[in-house]
């Protein structure tokens, strides 16, 4: 499996490459340009806010990002694999191997608990279950007494932070979470940050989020800003104690 660079002090490396990646849906006789030809690299390590008004293209680049759906145009290296040719099946694999998913509609298997989530995704790893990882995410997350519920037996903020400790257990390569903190009162979503900030500086992994939440901004390397499918680099710095 391809995982994420577990060491800092490497360079780091290109996670996410868009060269002049565009998006267009068609919408009856017209065109909805969602994305304009972008350019940018994400890094291991590299924790990466995505800001901007709904209907900017925020999902739309999440989506292209993970492999999710295809661009129109331009070419998008996955941890330094092009995937525009790849078949359905080596594209699924890739995103499997790669990429942890927070989407904005829950993406939990609706008939397993929260541990099964996480022993599927090991068995399907051909993995042994990491039982100490998986208690420790679930305490960070604060939902270790949840861990045999259904998702049908939480609730939206239970079911955000679940989702967010699945994306998490496999130590991908890149995480891409849109709006991760939707359901959260302010001091767990500053606590989602906080995890997301750790998992990239010392598991290496590189954190794309798109968020509304001002607040979150200060833990990020960077800030992407997108307006009508135009994304402009923003400088942020994180605050210097976390550096
Ligand atoms: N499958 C689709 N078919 C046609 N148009 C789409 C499709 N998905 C998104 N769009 C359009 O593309 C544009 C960008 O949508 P996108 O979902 O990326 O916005 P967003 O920034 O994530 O918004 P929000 O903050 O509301 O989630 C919007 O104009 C939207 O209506
Ligand atoms: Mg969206």
């Amino acid at each position: 499996m391809t995982s994420a660079n577990t060491n800092n002090t490497q360079t780091p490396k290109a996670v996410l490459e868009f060269n002049e990646v565009y998006k267009d849906y068609p919408d009856g006789d017209t065109t909805v340009h969602a994305l304009a030809p972008t350019t940018c690299t994400i890094h291991s390590g590299e924790f990466v806010a995505v800001v901007g008004p709904s209907g900017s293209g925020k999902s739309t680049l999440l989506t292209i990002m993970g492999g999710l759906q295809k661009p129109s145009g331009g070419s998008v290296s996955l941890d330094g694999r092009e995937y525009s040719h790849m078949s359905g099946k080596e594209l699924a694999r890739l995103r499997f191997d790669t990429v942890g998913f927070v989407l904005q509609s829950s993406n939990l298997v609706p008939f397993l608990t929260l541990e099964e989530q996480l022993r599927l995704r090991s068995s399907y790893a051909h993995q042994s279950f990491d039982a100490r990882r998986a208690t420790s995410l679930m305490q960070d997350l604060d939902i270790e007494k949840l861990r045999r519920k259904y998702p049908d037996e939480l609730s939206g903020g239970e079911k955000q932070r679940a989702a967010i400790c699945v994306a998490l257990f496999g130590r991908p390569a890149v995480i891409l979470a849109d709006e991760p903190t939707a359901s959260l009162d302010t001091s767990r979503a500053m606590g989602v940050a906080d995890i997301f900030s750790r998992a990239s500086r010392r598991e290496g992994t590189a954190v794309v989020m798109v968020t509304h939440d001002e607040r979150l901004l200060e833990e990020c390397d960077r800030v992407l800003t997108i307006q009508d499918g135009h994304l402009e680099e923003s400088t942020a710095e994180r605050a210097s104690q976390h550096a």
